[in-house]
């Protein structure tokens, strides 16, 4: 392995590349990352990076994010194949279907989106700002949410005198997690202080001390005395949290595993760099469309 992550520096430094990394990789490909975050974070670093090649080691849409926010530069996915199921819940015939239908309502889209199905968005957001984002329309605009039908029941039940549309998806791995589950881990670390990403059920968002993005648990973490934690997302998040706050301990449900993003590895990453292969390649009418939504959700930090 120490072969391939010396190969990734020399072609990283070769192709004028930077390696963007989501927290849910695996820990070798968070650690040949130059920076590893939350969805928020990383399309950030891709809309300001001087580089001229983003190496994205994350799911689809992830990459097509970045190619939106700059589309002068050379995207690559290592594993281009490695889709988030959510995004694959809300096709773009669909959303233009549901606009149709609701004429009036401002449509806010989760990023865990394709390209084309954000070309029909107007303000696109992260768990890391949804709340923000939703905030920030007018008092009397109706929302219609896509697609996290759990993360928009949050946001919705933290803004009740808002009017909200939801779309009927989710991630899989963050709603398959039960109170249950929850419940057991919990009791298991008494005084623990517990944290849950927002694509989790109600009932079980409704267990924890805190409800947060990624990046959000970790900053909580990080600014808290308690030495343990409960950790209700997916498990490549505890490499991250082990990696950045050592000394602490974190205890997950350890069947939260997202498999598309574990996909990604090493070699992967070496192989894209040699043949730029994976490279994003987006309609340019889609990129327009696209783009003022997704710069918007950048804005709002
Ligand atoms: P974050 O933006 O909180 O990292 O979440 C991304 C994601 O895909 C959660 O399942
Ligand atoms: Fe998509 Fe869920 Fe994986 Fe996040 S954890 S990338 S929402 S499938």
């Amino acid at each position: 392995m120490a072969g391939t992550a010396e190969r990734i520096r020399q072609l990283k430094a070769e192709r004028n590349a930077v390696i963007l990394a989501h927290n849910y990789t695996s820990p070798e490909v968070q650690d040949i990352a130059d920076l590893v975050g939350d969805s928020l974070g990383l399309s950030i670093a891709a809309s300001r990076t001087d580089a001229e090649v983003i190496v994205f080691c994350g799911v689809s849409f992830m990459g097509e994010t970045a190619k939106i926010l700059s589309p002068e530069k050379t995207v690559l996915l290592p594993v281009p194949d490695a889709i988030c199921d959510m995004a694959a819940m809300c096709s773009a015939e669909d959303l233009m279907k549901a606009r149709e239908e609701h004429p009036d309502s401002v449509v806010v889209g989760y990023v865990n989106t394709t390209a084309e199905a954000k070309s029909h968005m107007d303000i696109c957001c992260t768990s890391g700002n949804a709340l923000k984002v939703v905030s920030s329309l007018a008092e009397d605009d109706e929302v219609l949410f896509v697609p996290d039908r759990n993360l928009g029941s949050y946001i919705s039940k933290r803004l009740p005198d808002r009017r909200m549309v939801l779309w009927n998806g989710c991630c899989p791995i963050h709603d398959r997690i039960t109170a249950d589950d929850v419940r057991r881990v919990i009791e298991e670390h008494p005084g623990a202080p517990s944290m849950a990403h927002p694509e989790c059920r109600t009932e079980v968002l409704d267990m924890v001390g805190f409800v947060g993005s990624t990046e959000d648990m970790l900053r909580f973490c990080r600014t808290s005395d308690a030495d343990e934690f409960v950790i209700v997302t997916e498990t490549g998040m505890r490499h991250r949290l082990e990696s950045e706050l050592p000394g602490k301990r974190f205890h997950f449900i350890e069947s939260a595993v997202c498999e598309p993003m574990k996909r990604i590895g090493l070699d992967d990453i070496a192989r894209c760099l040699d043949d730029m292969s994976g490279e994003v390649t987006l309609p340019a009418d889609v990129i327009t469309a696209a783009q003022n939504p997704v710069r918007r959700m950048t804005e709002m930090k």
